[in-house]
């Protein structure tokens, strides 16, 4: 029996060893690998790794949330399995140990009717938990196969994207395997599509400003918003 003391003491990082690791392995995917030769990669992946330090170094609060399902979710044991196959292993482990916490949600107050079945994202570090953290984002983002994420941009928030299972493009420019990093800089105009038979796991971080990160006022941008509506 714990005493009411003891029950409502407020959990801490260092108490919550599956999210620590999980911390370990997304400062090991922002500290191994190549830049590509890339300034703004470069700074980007120091600037998430130097904030990732900053905020494990002070143990953290960790406020669990209410975990949640989309219908994508039931995509997320196929993509946790490839991903133990690929580059990034270790990230698809620890992950599938906080599966049954995470809270999966869609970020749009109206989310597209062809989108609300094959996307959702998770935050695990983050001004809304449950790793509490003001300047910095990090969490997942999951595709079913055949999937196009609509335009869309961020204001004032840098993001990169790392790829844990599945294939995906961006911007009808290259494909992205596991491993890969993909910069997507403030303003970008951005729009995602995934591979016709296996789902999409991608890791993610945002970093900017603590008022930003806190109201990141995600929208579609219009033309695409339009098309998926109508199914096109
Ligand atoms: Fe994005």
């Amino acid at each position: 029996m714990h005493s009411l003391s003891e029950r409502v003491e407020q959990l801490r990082l260092n108490d919550c060893p599956d999210w620590l690791y999980l911390l370990h392995e997304f400062d090991a995917l922002y500290r191994q690998g190549s830049d590509g030769g890339s300034r703004p990669i470069r700074t980007h992946r120091k600037r998430v790794r130097d904030s990732l330090a900053l905020i494990v170094e002070a143990n953290p609060a960790v406020n669990d949330r209410p975990p949640e399902v989309k219908p994508v979710t039931a995509h997320l044991g196929r993509a946790l399995d490839l991903g133990e196959r690929g580059a990034v292993q270790g990230m698809s482990r620890a992950l599938a140990r906080v599966a049954g916490r995470l809270t999966w949600e869609y970020g749009y107050e109206k989310v597209p009717k062809a989108l609300a079945r094959k996307y959702a994202y998770c935050e695990i570090l983050g001004p809304r938990g449950p790793i509490c953290a003001e300047r910095l984002i990090l969490g997942f983002v999951l595709f079913a196969p055949s999937t196009t994420y609509p335009q869309h941009s961020h204001k004032d928030i840098e993001e990169s994207y790392i790829s844990v299972a599945g294939a995906w493009s961006e911007n009808d420019a290259a494909v992205h395997a596991p491993g890969s990093l993909i910069l997507n800089r403030p303003g970008l105009e951005h729009r995602i599509t995934t591979g016709d038979l296996i789902p999409c796991l991608l890791a993610y971080a945002w970093t900017g400003s603590e008022e930003r990160l806190n109201q990141p006022g995600m929208k579609l941008s219009s033309p695409r918003k339009a098309r998926i509506e109508k199914g096109i």
